[in-house]
């Protein structure tokens, strides 16, 4: 008897920078990323992986592969230039043309509408996510993308890692340059959640079948000891950083304790009785997530009268007893199967993780498939702790997409912290080919997809 469900989704994740490339083709505007230059360490971003021209060979890719899910981004910019003008049918004829061949092969697509991407108008002139203009021309973008492709797309996400928007990340990820300051991040944050609610209501109003969630950069933190400081800061990160968000996703609601924090700044006026409307109806068919690994906090490290948003990169500290790959990132499948049992006591909507995975520096030898047994490790233990969570804590889960499953660049644009099942064949300044050559965890993946989890 197999333990998931049946039509579990098996899959990839992807966004938009971090493959297409063409960033000068089709009509596409400026995009915060494409300006980002090549350093010793990454690449710029005009190419990718090519995927704006070679979509057809990796569909086929994963189709050999048997997956059954692919999640993509469509890039603002590339639907509508400037993020707030003329949208641009070039750019939503390739997204209705991918949509077209996943579904042929097989394959239900998921739509994020916004991946850090932000039209670079929006960012320069307006100063992103604190702007009120800003949050009128996202969701103006995001209601004609669910009306152009919900009768083809059933699984829809707004913002990839919502929650990163209530941390200090949050200022480089919403195109905004100014202070940095507290107040500031709570505006961002309430303009998002505006947002996601606004896009959430439109498909609950009109698209009954078409299924919206949120998603959230999971962020287990453990406290650093048994001191009643470590976990008392630990409990508040928590809330602040991740069931505050789950609630509103889910109940439309502010944590109570976050209202509380809000108040005894004085920031009632961030909460715009207009916004919270519209927040107050959103809900979720889901919740998403991403996980890599856990942290763990400090509380000694900050200090008193910190913004407790800011308490898990203040209080830092590897764990000692877990195992990291080269850029430090620990590994934790237990953390994951407590992540997915913790949203699903939190929340009781279906949790879906939609990335998953570990970069490593690689070298092919033009010859042989990669024998990337710790990548067939890191999937194995995290998809033998998901299936715990399903048998063991009676969690409902949807599916499990890996990130990327094909070689891209990373978030800070480095071609060497490779998650692929499949090998591209460039590196950060020399572009060389871009061939695809499976690796042998695409072969392993392949036989877990066919048998539906049961065979690891
Ligand atoms: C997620 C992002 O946080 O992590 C992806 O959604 C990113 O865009 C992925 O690529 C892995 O992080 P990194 O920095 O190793 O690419």
């Amino acid at each position: 008897m197999t333990e998931l469900k049946q039509g579990f989704l098996w899959g990839n994740s992807t966004s938009s920078m971090q493959t297409e490339g063409a960033v000068h083709e089709g009509g596409k505007g400026p995009s915060v990323y494409d300006l980002k230059p090549a350093t010793a360490e990454s690449a710029d971003w005009d190419v990718a992986i090519d995927e704006y021209h070679r979509y057809p060979e990796d569909i086929a890719l994963m189709k050999e592969m048997g997956m059954n899910c692919y999640r993509f981004q469509i890039s603002w910019s590339r639907v509508n230039p400037t993020g707030d003008g003329a949208f641009n049918e070039e750019g939503i004829q390739f997204y209705s043309d991918l949509i077209d061949q996943l579904l042929k092969a097989g394959i239900t697509p998921m739509i994020c509408l916004y991946h850090f991407d932000m039209p670079l108008h929006l960012a320069q002139d307006y100063n992103g996510f604190m702007d009120d203009h800003v949050v009128e021309a996202f969701i103006r973008y995001g209601k004609e993308m669910v009306h152009r492709f919900a009768d083809r797309v059933p699984y829809w996400i707004t913002f990839n890692e919502q929650n990163l928007y209530g941390v200090p990340e949050a200022f480089k990820i919403s195109g905004y340059t100014g202070d940095n300051t507290p107040r500031d991040l709570y505006q961002i944050q309430q303009h998002v959640i505006t947002c996601h609610a606004a896009i959430a209501n439109e498909i609950h109003d009109h698209y009954p079948a078409v299924k919206i969630g949120g998603m959230l950069a999971y962020q287990e933190v453990y406290p650093n000891s048994p001191l009643p400081e470590d976990v008392a800061h630990t409990r508040k990160f928590l809330e602040f950083a991740d069931a505050n968000l789950i609630r509103l996703f889910t109940t439309g609601q502010y944590s109570t304790e976050v209202l509380a924090y809000i108040h005894h700044q004085r920031w009632d006026d961030l909460l715009d009785p207009a916004e919270m409307a519209i927040i107050a109806r959103c809900t979720s068919d889901f919740l998403s997530f991403s996980y890599y690994s856990t942290a763990t906090l400090d509380s000694t490290k900050i200090p008193v009268n910190t913004c407790p948003n800011f308490y898990g990169v203040l209080g830092h500290r590897p764990n000692p007893y877990l195992q990291t790959n080269e850029w430090a990132w620990q590994i934790d499948p237990l953390g994951f199967r407590t992540v997915l049992t913790t949203i699903y006591n939190e929340a009781h909507v279906p949790v879906f993780p939609i990335e998953n995975g570990i970069g490593v520096r690689e070298e092919w030898d033009g010859e042989h498939a990669i024998e990337d047994d710790y990548r067939i490790a890191y999937h194995r233990a995290h998809i033998q702790a998901m299936k715990d969570a399903v048998t063991i804590d009676g969690v409902d889960c949807l599916g499990y997409l890996g990130w990327g499953l094909i070689d891209i660049p990373s978030s800070a644009g480095n071609v060497d912290k490779r998650y692929g099942m499949v090998y591209v064949n460039r590196t950060n300044h020399d572009l060389r080919d871009l061939k695809r050559v499976p690796k042998k965890s695409f072969y392993w993946f392949k036989n877990v997809i066919a048998s539906n989890g049961e065979s690891l």
